[in-house]
Formats: C-alpha cells, structure tokens, sequence
C-alpha cells in the first residue's frame, strides 16, 4: 500500500495522471466511479484534461460503486444522477458507458447478480477510485461486512445517514436506510485501487485502514491484502498515521517514472 500526503488539488492530479496513463495505454479501460466529495477533485482535473488537452473516455467504460435504494429516477443525489453530473457528462464517455447497481429494481436481488455479471463481462475494472467513509465503509461496506462480500443490498448506519444528510437538506429523515453496494471482494477485484481521503473527519479511518488489524469492524482494511492500493490523503487525514514520516520521505525518494 503507497501512501502519499499532500494538499488535495495535487492528490487530484495524481490520480488523474493514473488514469490517463491508463487510458494512453488502454483506451478501452475499465474505470470504477466512486460518488462522494473526496472524488471531485479527480473529476474536475479529469474534466479539465478532456477540455484542454484532449484527454478522451469515447471508448473506456465505468462501473459505479453503489446506489441508494428507491430513490426516483430523477432525484438528483440518486448516485446515477450524481456520477452523471460530477464527470460522466463532462467528458466524451459514451452513452451507455456508465453502468451502476439498479437501485429502483423490482428484484434487487437479482440485480446485484446483475451487476456482478456485468462488471466480470467486461474483464473487470483497471482501475476503481474509493473514498472512505469516517466509520472506514468503502462503497457502501458498512462495518460488519463480510470480507469476501459481493454486490446485495445493505442497510446504512445511523452514521452514514447523518454525515451523508448533507446532501438532503440536512435531514436525516430523508436519506435512505438502503443501498446497493459492490461489495469488499468486487472491489479487491480491481486491478488498481486509489483511494482519496481528505479532512481531519477521516484520520480515524484512514489511521485503521493503513495501520489498524484487517477487520470488518473497519472494512477499509480489506485493502492491506490487495497488491496495488494508493492512498492519497491531506496533512488533516494523515494527522493520525503512526509513520507518516516514513511516507512522505518514501513519496519523496520515489523515482518520477514510477507513477502510482
Ligand atoms: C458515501 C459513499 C462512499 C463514499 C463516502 C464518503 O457513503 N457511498 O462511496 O466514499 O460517502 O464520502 P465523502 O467523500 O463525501 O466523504
């Protein structure tokens, strides 16, 4: 696992510097979306690149991390819609290109199979961007996931619901109590995973996620089995990391042409 500490409109470029190597090498790549705030920096130097320097995702296809169940098709933090705002549409993805768990599915159970089948369809995702939730969640893998789940349908936590009612007028009431999620052994599937974490809200999560016991109390630490993991993360983040130190002199020596 590399862990790198700066401010957050670089941990941004970084990761779009990850893919946009990726897509020179493979446009047809396969990208995971994550929603969230953490992300937007990504989108916004993705999008960027794509106005700019002509950064193009015609032939690439992405899969969304999760969904909230029942939200209506045009409620705007569905995360369908959401990814559709944050970057889908700002760049040249392909109608059809983005696919996410069917939230609104009269059989849900038979969409998260769905899903799975879709994303093993394509080869699986290259690379897969992951925010953490201040309770350690990635997607929407609450604490007491299992450690080899697949996409199902999960309940939230009091917690998620309450940071997450931001986005819904700040009433805890209107946040779903259910989602779709990919679960810990669909995203151990990526091939590259880099996670974004910002704040001084998510030193605990990233401090376990990092340094903590692999446990599905914090089930971002799933992570520490996988082979090619980078953790992009501010000062205010890594504020709780025991060899932070370690990590920026390690960051610092590494040779540019390495990449992520
Ligand atoms: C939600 C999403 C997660 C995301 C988390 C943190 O729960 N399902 O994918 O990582 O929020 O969001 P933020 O980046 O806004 O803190």
């Amino acid at each position: 696992m590399e862990v790198v500490i700066g401010p957050a409109p670089e941990l941004g470029r970084l990761a779009a510097d990850a893919i946009a190597l990726l897509l020179r090498a493979q446009p047809d790549a396969v990208l995971g979306l994550a929603t969230g705030s953490s992300p937007l920096v990504v989108y916004d130097e993705l999008a960027r690149r794509h106005d700019e320097e002509g950064l193009s995702f015609a032939r690439a296809r992405a899969f969304m991390l999760d969904e909230y169940v029942g939200l209506e098709e045009d409620h705007p933090e569905r995360y369908r819609n959401v990814i559709d705002k944050d970057i889908a549409t700002r760049v040249d993805l392909a109608p059809g290109a983005v696919q996410g768990p069917d939230g609104l599915a009269k059989d849900l159970v038979v969409a998260c199979r769905a899903y799975e089948e879709a994303i093993a369809a394509v080869g699986g995702v290259d690379l897969q961007i992951l925010g953490i939730g201040t309770d350690g969640h990635i997607a929407f893998n609450e604490p007491g996931s299992s450690l080899a789940s697949r996409t199902r349908i999960k309940t939230l936590t009091r917690q998620t619901r309450e940071d997450n009612a931001r986005f819904f007028d700040g009433d805890v009431d209107k946040v779903p109590t259910h989602c779709l999620t990919q679960g810990l052994a669909t995203i151990m599937s990526a091939r590259h995973i880099v996670l974004l974490a910002t704040g001084r809200g998510k030193a605990e999560a990233v401090h376990q996620l990092v340094e903590g016991p692999v446990s599905a109390m914090w089930p971002a630490t799933i992570l520490q089995h996988h082979p090619h993991v980078t953790v992009l993360v501010d000062d205010a983040a890594a504020s709780r990391l025991q060899l932070a130190d370690y990590y920026r002199e390690t960051y610092l020596a590494k040779p540019a042409w390495q990449g992520l």
